[in-house]
């Protein structure tokens, strides 16, 4: 039989590959392979929604408490930490900050926040970690007037940066820059490319909670 040198060549790589992968099983490879980096302190985790103590503020007393429905009155905002276990993989960060408020209930909130006072009013939580315009952090405005339109404006969330403004009360499935939906607090001028997206929350144990069913929607600015 005629083997020329580079079948030759061929076959032993395949014959020593085969050998080696025999002999190295994957939970092997595994342990051969450093453990991953990490920088956050997992006692550190947390699901819960944790006042950000901040002075001036009607919870400037309640730093790390974990925030309550009943806290809050209808448009009382309040800055909480939330920092559950896999933000870390998913967004490359220990915790980030949002922003809750309790807002009318509108239509399809249900499903994203917690309702109370019998339904009428419901607890939301914006991601005013960073805007989807060029990562500033949007704050909420009782009032204003808008130095785009010059119209007047109650209960928004507004970028510093460049005057996107977010209405909370309008909560809509939005496409981001790479097509994926998001649901947002619709955009109403300014040149964010899309809303400013929502975390869902849920009551456990009587405290707040974030939940991590859709941290896609905060991948952007460099999270994720
Ligand atoms: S960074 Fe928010 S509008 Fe530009």
């Amino acid at each position: 039989m005629d083997i020329t040198r580079r079948g030759f060549l061929k076959g032993a790589i395949g014959l020593a590959g085969a050998g080696m992968a025999g002999a190295l099983t994957v939970p092997a490879l595994k342990s051969l392979l450093p453990p991953p980096v990490t920088r956050c302190n997992e006692d550190d985790a947390h699901e819960t929604l944790t006042y950000k103590g901040e002075s001036g503020k009607w919870y400037e007393n309640m730093n790390g408490i974990v925030a309550k429905k009943e806290d809050f009155k209808l448009w009382d905002v309040a800055i909480v930490n939330w920092g559950p276990k896999v933000l870390e993989e998913e967004l490359g960060a220990c915790e980030i900050q949002l922003t809750l408020v309790k807002v009318s209930t509108e239509n399809g909130m249900k499903e994203l926040g917690v309702e109370d006072d019998g339904g009428n009013s419901t607890m939301m939580a914006y991601h005013t970690y960073k805007c989807p315009h060029l990562c500033c952090k949007p704050v909420f405005k009782t009032e204003g007037t808008s130095a785009i339109s010059g119209g007047d404006y109650e209960n928004m969330f507004l970028c510093p940066c460049h005057l996107s403004l977010f209405d909370p009360m309008s909560i809509n499935e939005e496409t981001d820059e790479l097509g994926r939906k998001v649901m947002a607090a619709e955009l109403l001028e300014g040149p964010a490319p899309y809303g400013l997206p929502v975390v869902p929350i849920a009551e456990k144990d009587g405290g707040l909670i974030g939940l991590t069913t859709h941290l896609e929607w905060l991948k952007y600015c460099g999270q994720g």
